[in-house]
């Protein structure tokens, strides 16, 4: 028995590849998975460094496998306010941006809108602890409060029957969640084609179970479905954690715990649940490994550095 289909019946189950990882971990994706996300490939500034001229090659390469393979794609992510070029910023009013972006969007859905299953149209737009609604971003500079309403608009004009996906981080936090709980409702309330939201899931050991049972329920009352778009367990229960040559015991003992608990909910969940989706294949490859420029081996995801099924696997497949 292997995750997909295990997971049959509940939900796709994803990995975030690159053009490294389809040649590098190409058993365990094929074997274990039934649907990819491009880990940087898609990006804005993959695809186009000046914002005119595109070059494909990376990204048509996973979609290429993806189609030989038979796995469903998860497009990510059209505005984002990082790794996307300046170039687009630069000079522009709204209008202009927008423009661009229609053009963008248009690109991005004439190559794989007929591959995608669902498109991350905005990501991390919520800011995290402030007081106001929006992260502040070029983005938001120039196109203030309603950046997201075109976004929507022109990702269901050039990509009809994808699923359009709002996708952030920290989505389990009690502030943050009710924040973007408030954007989609918003936007839904404005008639945009909101059809999913993306919950990043980037957790550690010290994710709280109760905050995540407490975000899921309200969530779910949006009305939209819901995706875990890049989840990975940190072993490391906080960021300034000292880098450690092998987990502990305790700290094995409480990923399984939590990968076990948060898939039993993803469960209960599965009616409006489209996909789980872990941010990386096995723990030799994951940008946990060097975050922000800091080395600190981290352990993260459901497969070993030998790409052998960890004890987090076997948690989410015996019961
Ligand atoms: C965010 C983005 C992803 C990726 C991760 C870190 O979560 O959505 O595309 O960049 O950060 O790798």
């Amino acid at each position: 028995m292997t995750l997909k289909e295990k997971y049959r019946g509940y939900f796709d189950i994803g990995a975030a590849v690159n053009t490294g990882t389809i040649v590098s971990h190409n058993e365990l994706i094929t074997r274990e998975f039934s649907s990819i996300t491009c880990e940087n490939e898609m990006k804005y500034n993959r695809v186009t460094s000046d914002g005119k001229t595109y070059n494909f090659a990376d990204a048509d390469a996973i979609a290429e496998y993806a189609k030989k393979n038979g796995l469903k794609v998860r497009m990510h992510t059209l505005l984002w306010h990082n790794q996307v070029p300046d170039a687009i910023f630069e000079g522009a009013d709204k209008d202009a941006l927008l423009a661009t972006l229609k053009a963008h969007t248009q690109k991005i859905g004439e190559r794989y809108g007929k591959l995608i299953y669902v498109a991350d149209v905005a990501n991390e737009v919520v800011e995290d602890k402030e007081d106001y609604l929006y992260r502040r971003s070029k983005w938001y500079d120039i196109l203030g409060d309603t950046l997201l309403d075109e976004a929507f608009a022109y990702a269901a004009q050039y990509m009809p029957g994808v699923k359009l996906c709002y996708n952030d981080y920290n989505e389990m936090d009690p502030v943050k969640s009710k924040k973007i709980y408030e954007l989609v409702k918003g936007l839904l309330e404005r008639g945009a084609p909101v059809h999913t939201l993306g919950l990043q899931a980037h957790w550690s050991i010290s994710t709280s179970l109760d905050d995540i049972k407490r975000a899921l329920e309200l969530y779910s009352k949006l009305g939209v479905s819901l995706q875990v778009t890049e989840m990975d367990i940190s072993v490391y229960p906080t960021r300034e954690e000292p880098a450690v040559e092998k987990p502990s015991a305790d700290m094995i003992k409480k990923q399984v715990q939590l990968y076990r608990d948060a898939f039993a909910l993803f469960r209960e969940y599965k009616d409006i649940m489209d996909s789980v989706t872990t941010w990386g294949v096995a723990d030799d490859m994951t940008w946990l490994s060097r975050m922000r420029g800091v080395v600190r081996k981290n352990w993260p995801l459901l497969f070993d550095d030998d790409h052998q099924p960890k004890e987090a696997y076997h948690a989410i497949m015996d019961f």
